[in-house]
Parts: C-alpha cells; structure tokens; sequence
C-alpha cells in the first residue's frame, strides 16, 4: 500500500459507473472509504461493492447539497458522473449539457457551500481539436467537436474558474481510451448502449452478436484502421490514488492527460482478441464517421512528471485477457 487513506472520506460521485466502481476499489485497497453517489442512470447497484451508497441525481441541486452536507469532512471529491455516449449528445444536446454541465455546477457549488476542497474530475482526450500532431499535448489547442467534448470542456473551465475565485484545488484527468477490467473479475464495462470497441468485438467473438462493424480501413495507418490509446481501467483508478497523495503533497491545479502513450489500431485490438480467446471475430468494414480522427495518443509525461503517474497494467494482452474473464462470467460463459 504505497499512499495510505486509513480513516479518509472520499466521495466518488458516479462511483457505481465502469471506472468509478474500480476508484471505488483502489481508495478501499489503500484503507480510505469511497462513498458513491449516483443516480443509476448508467451505473449498477451490483457494481457499489466498497463504501456507503448515497441515491444523487446531480442535476437536482437541493437534494445534491443534503447528500454532501451528509459527508461534509470528507478529504475529496472525484466526479465521474456524465452521460458519456457521443451519438446521444448530437441528437439531445439538452439532455447532455443538463446532466453534464448543471450537474457539475450543483456539484462544485456544493462543494463551494461546505468549503470542501479537492476535486479530482474526470476529463477527455475528446476535449482536444482536429490535430495530426501526436502525442497530443495538455497544451494543444481545445476546440472539440461533439457535443460530449464541448460539455466537458465547459466543466473544465468551470473548474478554473471556481480555483481562480474561491480556492478549489482540482486534478483534472483527461483520459484516453478506458479499457479492461480489474484482476479480481467482480467489476467490468456494461455500458448500455455499448459503443467501445472492445466489449462490441469481445460480444462478436462470442457469438452474441452478428458481425461487428470497423468505421475507415483507409486511413493512413499501417494497417488502414485508427489509432487509439488503450488505457487499463486499474491504471485510471491508479492515477486517482496518484492524484490524492498530489494533493497531500499540497498541488492545487493540474490538467493531465491519463494515457499510455502508446497507439493502437482497431485491427490490432481484433487480433489480440483471436489470441486471448481462440475465438475468430467477425466484422465488416464500414466507411469512416465524420469527426473520427486518424491517430490519438496521449503524451503521458506531464502526468508522470505531476502526480507521478505511469501505466502499468496497460500492455494490450493484459487488457483484453482481463475484459474477456469479466465478460465471460457477466454471460455466464464457460
Ligand atoms: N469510458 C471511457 O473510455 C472514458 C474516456 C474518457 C473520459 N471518461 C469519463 O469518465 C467518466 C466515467 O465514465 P464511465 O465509462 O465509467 O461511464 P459510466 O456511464 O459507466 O459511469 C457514469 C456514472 O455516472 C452516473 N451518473 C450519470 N449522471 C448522473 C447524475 N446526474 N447524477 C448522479 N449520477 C449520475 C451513472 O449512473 C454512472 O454510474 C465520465 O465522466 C466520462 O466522461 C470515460
């Protein structure tokens, strides 16, 4: 147990989601107690396995104040709650940017009312422009172009704001591709409806699904299809455990980019598939969507350099063999 949390409150809001359930994990497996708030929208109650559970919907400000005020000594405040899926956003801009944007305001201004103090959030590699410079940068232009990316981009501003005017300290984390599950196999990715790659080509291999679609096998990659940065979900909740100890250690604002440095193809993620299962996966190429970028790959060093973080369980079998244990007992496969 390398950063010890005995006896400390962490608040987890959307802790019963894919990654907040593995921070829930880590801050328990260092001795804190991870209290999640959420409203199930997306999340699961069979995933709130470590701490307390309060019933939050973010987006109600007076009963959001009454479930902090509950936990008011806590140490800090991580916020993952968001409606994430791209597609949604573009076709109900409203519904996202209440959940996303007024949720996080209720919640900041709770935290502001009880003088609570530390806020870890939960950003991404989608609040970034059009680019072909790789690694991106903390420092590249932001100008997203989906609605998910322009919603959390607002937050982030917010964030500074809320530092700049009443003394915040905030770690904001800008995740790449989240992926995997933990060793233990007990919590995993269900989201519904499921977008991410892995989970779609793990449920083709398994037979559950017809064949899976690959969007642009023209680009200009070595094998044609798109790059991504895969980062195990343990390394996610890790860099939380990382951003806690910084903010012990007295750091009061960061933006940080949480990935692996390493790209990926669509194709690469197939194969290492096959490997890890024996089993063939079947998929038909379907032309590019629009906004969906060549290459994207973090530079990790900033976050190396500020919160100590690097990724360590992010080797790409270890990824799939994890996601596919989860998998299987969640569809009770032999
Ligand atoms: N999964 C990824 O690859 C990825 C990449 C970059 C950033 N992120 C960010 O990480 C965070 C978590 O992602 P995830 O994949 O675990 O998503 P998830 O959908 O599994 O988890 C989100 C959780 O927030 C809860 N929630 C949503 N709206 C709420 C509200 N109004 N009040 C209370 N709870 C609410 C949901 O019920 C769910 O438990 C999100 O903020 C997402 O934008 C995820």
């Amino acid at each position: 147990m390398a950063f010890d949390l005995t006896g400390k409150t962490v608040i987890i809001v959307g802790g019963a989601g894919y990654i907040g359930a593995h921070v829930c994990k880590a801050i328990a497996d260092h001795g804190g107690i991870p209290v999640t708030f959420d409203n199930f929208s997306s999340g699961h109650e069979h995933a709130v396995k470590w701490g307390p559970f309060e019933t939050v919907d973010l987006r109600d400000k007076a009963s959001t104040l009454e479930a902090f005020k509950k936990y008011k000594t806590a140490h800090s405040v991580v916020h993952l709650a968001s409606s994430i899926e791209v597609g949604i956003g573009e076709k109900d801009p409203s519904g996202f940017y209440e959940n996303n944007v007024i949720g996080a305001f209720n919640l900041l201004e709770a935290m502001r009312e009880l003088a609570l103090t530390n806020l870890i959030f939960s950003s991404t590699c989608a609040t970034y422009g059009e680019t072909d410079q790789m690694p991106l940068l903390e420092s590249q232009v932001q100008n997203p172009f989906s609605v998910y990316g322009k919603t959390k981009l607002a937050i982030e501003h917010m964030i500074q704001s809320y530092h700049n005017a009443y003394g915040l300290a905030y770690i904001t984390l800008r995740y790449f591709n989240a992926s995997g599950a933990d060793s233990s196999g007990l919590i995993g990715e269900e989201h519904d409806p499921e977008t991410h790659l892995i989970p779609i080509a793990l449920a083709a291999a398994a037979g559950l699904r017809g064949k899976m679609k690959i969007f642009g096998t023209d680009y200009d990659t070595p094998d044609g299809t798109c790059i991504r940065d895969y980062i195990h979900v343990s390394d996610i909740a890790g860099a939380h455990i990382c951003g806690l100890k910084a903010f012990a250690n007295g750091l009061k604002s960061t933006e940080v980019n949480i990935g692996t440095g390493q790209g990926v193809s669509n194709l690469e993620i197939l194969q290492m598939i096959e490997t890890v299962t024996g089993l063939p996966v079947a998929y038909d190429a379907a032309p590019r969507r629009a906004g969906d970028l060549t290459r994207l790959y973090a530079d990790p060093e900033r976050a190396k350099e500020v919160l100590g973080f690097t990724a360590k369980h992010s080797n790409l079998e270890n990824i799939i063999q994890t996601a596919w244990t989860f998998h299987r007992g969640v569809w009770n496969l032999k």
